[in-house]
């Protein structure tokens, strides 16, 4: 979504009306015709090439008007399709919708481009960029040329566009990003301003939002003790069907466990939290995971409010300048400004965002300042912006201490802000264990940036709820946590128990595995009860850590797993033990016989979860070479083997991040 945010943020400051929008909100009515927009879409394919949540109803609407040729006759558009090589169905999404827009009609004004997560996007999407914008000027230029000729001037009537189509908008619609999914489609539409200078002087980010303080004393009176009453988790509970909390509603869950599973010496710092769901109708299975709403740091809050001059127990009610969508429906209304900017809105990844550089830029008084902020949003400025804000990710606070001169008054700000997005967690535990508690395991967040001393706002939110319990002290009933539930589609332990099952997880990529063992455990331990013989598999578990005394979480569980008989094979990597790094794809190719054997003649299942940018592509490679060189196959059948096994059979299952 960033991209498609700074390329919305790139379009306004070129002085192109457009708009940024999920595609779910764009009626395929409203791409052609006289009024059309140019159309440049982003688009992302998730693992199993599904349409993100965002873009499903667009992606059906296409899939519904297929054998109608002229349904898209006139509109134009580009795509750039984004996508993970980690995954067999790489740019699935995009290049299908590509194909439906063009068998629809619609014709590309640009060449479209795919960039892969792995290789880094910005090899491919920086280029593209660059040209997007002379592709874009030649198109609306002509747009403006046949509205002015007039189709009799040889421009064909549907690519006719009536005179008032191309006069800049007084009030340009912005939707904000904040409604977006995180790994949703992002759209830009690009409509010239009526003389379209596109290197004038940079048109100000359209402000959507208005605020008002709301000062009686009775409403301030009345929103306290509103947010006071909030959580509520019995009031809540009653009014969601059990088990159908989402992160609009969710369950209200006390910690009622925490404690430390890394060495208190070392810098990594992981976190065994459990949650209670008892009360919830929630049904969890090993392999889901568990959404969590963070707040964020008071600290940073009411240092964030004092350094913009706002009083935090001032009350706000937003108003929208468009009434016909809501700005800002992650804000309710009213409410108090510290209720805001600490559940409600991003206050640390936004500053990546170039929307919100820009409102900064707008209201500088000190004219280097200015000038800063808007070389980071440039083409120029883009090494720059790529080292100062992507590396260093500053929080809004960050910046406005650097950019001491720069003052953003309330609505711009709430206009760019985004929503603080729930964080998603594997599950550790299993159903049979406990049913009325879900754990996780979490990596506290931390790093020293050129700005300031950086947190991770889910991570280290917990890390203070569950302080007491980590002293050892008595959980407190009182601290909740709001949750809910994502079932896995795939990601799960087979139905299977003989199935053999290789599992692969570094670091916290192990939680999920516990949870299958723990299953497992269950399940051989029920077959005996029934006088049954268990038929378990043989079980395979690759972890890696630093050093056996530092970062082995979940240590003497995973051992007394292994020594019971539930887990067959304990493969432990440790990094820095040794003068050379052992990692996960070493042990697994150590053990290329035994697991080839699994692969290609018993049905074996294999899962990895844990880091997609690195762990999970070398361990396909070792997954690969084995099948060569133990399983007699070529290169390319043991690609078409591992591909067939990610896609066909699912029985090769990755749950990976970057
Ligand atoms: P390192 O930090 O010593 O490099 C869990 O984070 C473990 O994963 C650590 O032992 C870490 O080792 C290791 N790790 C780092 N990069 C990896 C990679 N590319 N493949 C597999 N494991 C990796």
């Amino acid at each position: 979504m960033e991209i498609a945010r700074n390329l919305h943020a790139d379009a306004l400051s070129r002085g192109i009306h457009a708009e940024a929008m999920p595609l779910n909100q764009i009626g395929l009515a409203s791409l052609t015709g006289p009024s059309a927009p140019l159309l440049v879409m982003v688009a992302s394919s998730t693992g199993d090439g599904d349409p993100p949540e965002n873009a499903a109803v667009f992606w059906t609407l296409l899939k519904k008007e297929q054998g109608k040729p002229d349904l898209l006759r006139g509109c134009k558009f580009t795509i750039l399709g984004l996508g993970d090589s980690n995954y067999t169905q790489l740019h699935f999404v995009p290049k299908v919708l590509r194909t439906r827009m063009l068998e629809l009609g619609a014709t590309q004004f640009y060449a479209h481009a795919n960039a892969d997560e792995v290789d880094g996007l910005e090899g491919v999407v920086d280029p593209w960029s660059d040209g997007l914008w002379t592709a874009l000027d030649a198109a609306l230029k002509t747009k403006a040329a046949a509205a002015a000729n007039g189709p009799a001037n040889g421009v064909s009537e549907q690519e006719g566009l009536a005179s008032q189509d191309v006069k800049p908008t007084a009030n340009g619609k912005h939707t904000p990003a904040a409604s977006e999914q995180e790994q949703g489609y992002g759209l830009v539409n690009g409509l010239a301003p009526e003389d379209a200078d596109l290197k004038g002087a940079p048109a100000p980010v359209p402000c959507k939002v208005m605020v008002e303080i709301v000062s009686q004393a009775d409403a301030v009176a009345q929103v306290h003790a509103a947010e006071a009453a909030k959580p509520g988790p019995a009031e809540l509970s009653s009014r969601v069907e059990a088990g159908a909390y989402t992160a609009k509603q969710p369950f209200w869950s006390p910690i009622t466990d925490a404690r430390l599973e890394t060495a208190p010496w070392s810098d990594r710092r992981v976190l065994h939290v459990q949650l209670g769901i008892h009360g919830s109708g929630m049904c969890y299975d090993a392999g889901d995971a568990i959404g969590v709403l963070p707040s964020n740091n008071a600290q940073l809050v009411s240092s964030t409010l004092d350094r913009l001059g706002l009083q935090p127990d001032a009350v706000i009610n937003i108003v929208g300048t468009d009434q016909s969508e809501d700005p800002t429906p992650h804000i309710p209304r009213p409410c108090t400004l510290c209720h805001a900017f600490t559940h409600c809105l991003d206050l640390t990844s936004c500053a990546s965002r170039k929307s919100v550089l820009r409102v900064l830029a707008e209201h500088c008084t000190d004219a280097s300042h200015k000038r800063t902020l808007m070389f980071l949003t440039s083409r120029a400025g883009r090494k720059a912006y790529s080292v100062e804000v992507l590396e260093q990710q500053p929080t809004l606070l960050d910046l406005l201490s650097r950019f001491s001169s720069c003052q953003p008054p309330l609505d711009a700000l709430l206009n760019v802000l985004p929503c603080l997005q729930p964080r998603l967690y594997s599950i550790t535990n299993a159903p049979a264990q406990d049913p009325d508690s879900v754990q996780v395991a979490l990596s506290v967040v931390r790093f020293k940036t050129m700005y300031s001393t950086r947190e991770g706002v889910a991570t280290s939110w917990l890390d203070r709820l569950a302080g007491p319990l980590l002293e050892g002290k008595k959980a407190m009933p009182q601290v909740r946590v709001p949750v809910f539930l994502k079932k896995a589609s795939d990601f799960k332990h087979p139905s299977n128990l003989s199935a053999p099952i290789i599992m692969i997880g570094p670091g916290t990529g192990v939680a999920p595995f516990r949870g299958f063992l723990l299953t497992r455990r269950a399940a051989i331990a029920q077959a005996a009860a029934e006088g049954k013989e268990p038929c378990a598999g043989p079980s395979y578990l690759y972890f890696g850590c630093r050093r056996e005394d530092e970062d082995f979480i979940y240590r003497s569980e995973l051992q007394e797993l292994h020594k019971e008989g539930t887990l067959n094979h304990l493969r432990v990597a440790f990094s820095r033990a040794q003068d050379h790094k052992v990692y996960v794809q070493h042990l697994v190719a150590q053990d290329a016989v035994a697991l080839t054997d699994l692969i290609l003649n018993h049905g074996a299942y294999v899962f990895v979860c844990g880091d997609g940018a690195h762990m999970a592509k070398d361990v396909h490679a070792a997954l690969q070479a084995a099948l060569v060189q133990q399983g007699g196959l070529s290169d390319g059948e043991a690609a078409a083997k591992l591909t067939a096994m990610a896609q066909q059979e699912r029985r090769y299952i990755r749950d990976i991040w970057s």
